[in-house]
C-alpha cells in the first residue's frame, strides 16, 4: 500500500511516500529554520503561515519524487498532535481536502508513534519487545515498544525537553537556533569534565527526566564566567558545550539502559532530532555492547520531523481498520496512551 504522510507539527513542513510501512518512495522536508533563527527559537504564527506556503509544492515533490500520481495514493496520514496547533492545522485541513477529493482514507496518527516507528524505514529494523527513547526538541520519554501501536510510556521528562535544553543553552551561550547541531560541533574542541554540570538523576528508580536544573546551572555559570578574566584556566566556550552535552548524555542513557534491564527488552531504539548526536549513539552504542543487546538508531533525515515516519505509522492503523472521523481536530497535547479513542478504531 502507498501512503502519503504529511507532518507539520513543529517548524518542519513534511511530506513522504513510503510502501507497507516500510519502503520510502520519497521523503521531502522543507526547513524553516532559516526564519527561526533570528528569533533564538520557533514563532508559531510565523510557522504556521510558512507551512501554509510550503505544503502544497512539498507534497508534490514527494509525489514526484516517489514517481506517483494522486491516483496511486491508498491513503494519507497526517500527525494530528502534539504540536504546535496552527501548524498542525494547515497539515491536517490540507490532508482532509485531498483524501475527501481522492476518496481515500485519512489516517490520524500521533507524532510521538512516528518517531518511534522511524526506525522501521532503515534496513535492520530491531524485533519486538524493544525499549526506545524518543528525544526531541518537544519530547524526551521512554517506552517500551511491545508491538505495532501497542507502547508503555516508562518514563518522560517533567519539564523541559532535552533538545529544548540544547536549544536553551545555545541561545545563553549567543549560538543561534537550533542549538542541537552546533553544541555538538562546538563541544569536539571541549572537555567534557571541564565543568561538572547537575545531573537530575531524580529517585532512584525514576525513569522520568529533568532538564530545566541544568539549563539554570549552565545560566548561571555563564553569567559569571562572562566576567572572569582570561587566564590559561578559564573554560573556554567549548568546554561548556562539551559539559553540559555530557551531563544529558549521561542521564538519557543510564535511564535508558535501567528501562531496558526493567523489561528485559534485547533491543533499544534512539529516535527524535536529539538522536542525531554522535555522543549520545556512541555512549548508547557502548552502553549495549555492555549488556550484549541490539542498539538500532534512524539516519539522520529519519530522526528529525519527516513525513515518512508517519507514513509508516498510519500504514500500520489503516490495517487496523482506523480512519478519520469528518470532525477530527488536532491536538495541542496527546499522550500516547490517548492513541485509540480519537482515531474511530473498528470501522
Ligand atoms: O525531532 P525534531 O526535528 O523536532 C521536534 O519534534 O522537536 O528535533 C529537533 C531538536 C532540536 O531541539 C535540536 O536542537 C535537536 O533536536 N537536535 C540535536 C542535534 N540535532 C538536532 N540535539 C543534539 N545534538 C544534535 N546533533
Ligand atoms: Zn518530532
Amino acid at each position: 500500500m502507498n501512503i502519503l504522510g504529511i507532518d507539520t507539527s513543529c517548524d518542519d513542513t513534511s511530506a513522504g511516500v513510503v510502501v507497507d510501512g516500510r519502503r520510502v518512495l520519497s521523503s521531502v522536508v522543507h526547513s524553516q529554520v532559516e526564519l527561526h533563527h533570528p528569533h533564538g527559537g520557533v514563532v508559531p504564527e510565523l510557522a504556521s503561515r510558512e507551512h501554509l506556503k510550503n505544503i502544497l509544492p512539498v507534497v508534490q515533490e514527494a509525489l514526484s519524487k516517489a514517481g506517483l500520481r494522486m491516483a496511486d495514493l491508498d491513503g494519507i496520514a497526517v500527525t494530528v498532535g502534539p504540536g504546535l496547533v496552527g501548524s498542525l492545522l494547515v497539515g491536517l485541513y490540507y490532508a482532509k481536502g485531498l483524501a475527501y477529493v481522492r476518496g481515500i482514507p485519512l489516517i490520524p496518527v500521533n507524532h510521538l508513534e512516528g518517531h518511534i516507528l522511524s526506525i522501521f524505514l532503515e534496513e535492520e529494523v530491531p524485533e519486538f519487545p524493544f525499549v526506545a527513547l524518543t528525544v526531541s526538541g518537544g519530547h524526551t520519554s521512554i517506552y517500551h515498544v511491545k508491538g505495532y501501536g501497542d507502547y508503555d510510556l516508562m518514563g518522560q521528562t517533567l519539564d523541559d525537553a532535552a533538545g529544548e535544553a540544547f536549544d536553551k543553552v545555545a541561545k545563553i551561550l549567543g549560538l543561534g537556533y537550533p542549538g542541537g547541531v552546533v553544541i555538538e560541533k562546538l563541544a569536539l574542541d571541549g572537555r567534557k569534565d571541564r565543568i561538572d554540570f547537575p545531573r537530575a538523576y531524580l529517585s532512584k528508580d525514576s525513569l522520568d527526566f529533568s532538564f530545566s536544573g541544568i539549563k539554570t546551572a549552565v545560566a548561571l555559570f555563564v553569567k559569571a564566567w562572562r566576567n572572569e578574566a582570561a587566564g590559561n584556566d578559564k573554560p573556554t566556550i567549548a568546554d561548556i558545550a562539551a559539559s553540559f552535552q555530557e551531563a544529558v548524555v549521561d542521564v538519557l542513557v543510564r535511564k535508558l539502559m535501567i528501562a531496558r534491564k526493567r523489561v528485559g527488552a534485547r533491543a533499544i531504539v534512539v529516535a527524535g532530532g536529539v538522536a542525531c548526536n554522535r555522543c549520545l549513539r556512541a555512549r548508547l552504542s557502548e552502553a549495549a555492547a555492555q549488556d550484549a543487546v541490539e542498539f538500532f538508531f534512524p539516519r539522520p533525515e529519519y530522526c528529525t520531523d519527516n513525513g515518512a515516519m508517519i507514513a509508516a505509522a498510519g500504514y500500520h492503523r489503516l490495517l487496523n481498520g482506523e480512519r478519520a472521523q469528518p470532525s477530527l481536530d488536532v491536538r495541542a497535547r496527546y499522550p500516547i496512551g490517548d492513541l485509540l479513542p480519537p482515531t474511530g478504531r473498528g470501522k
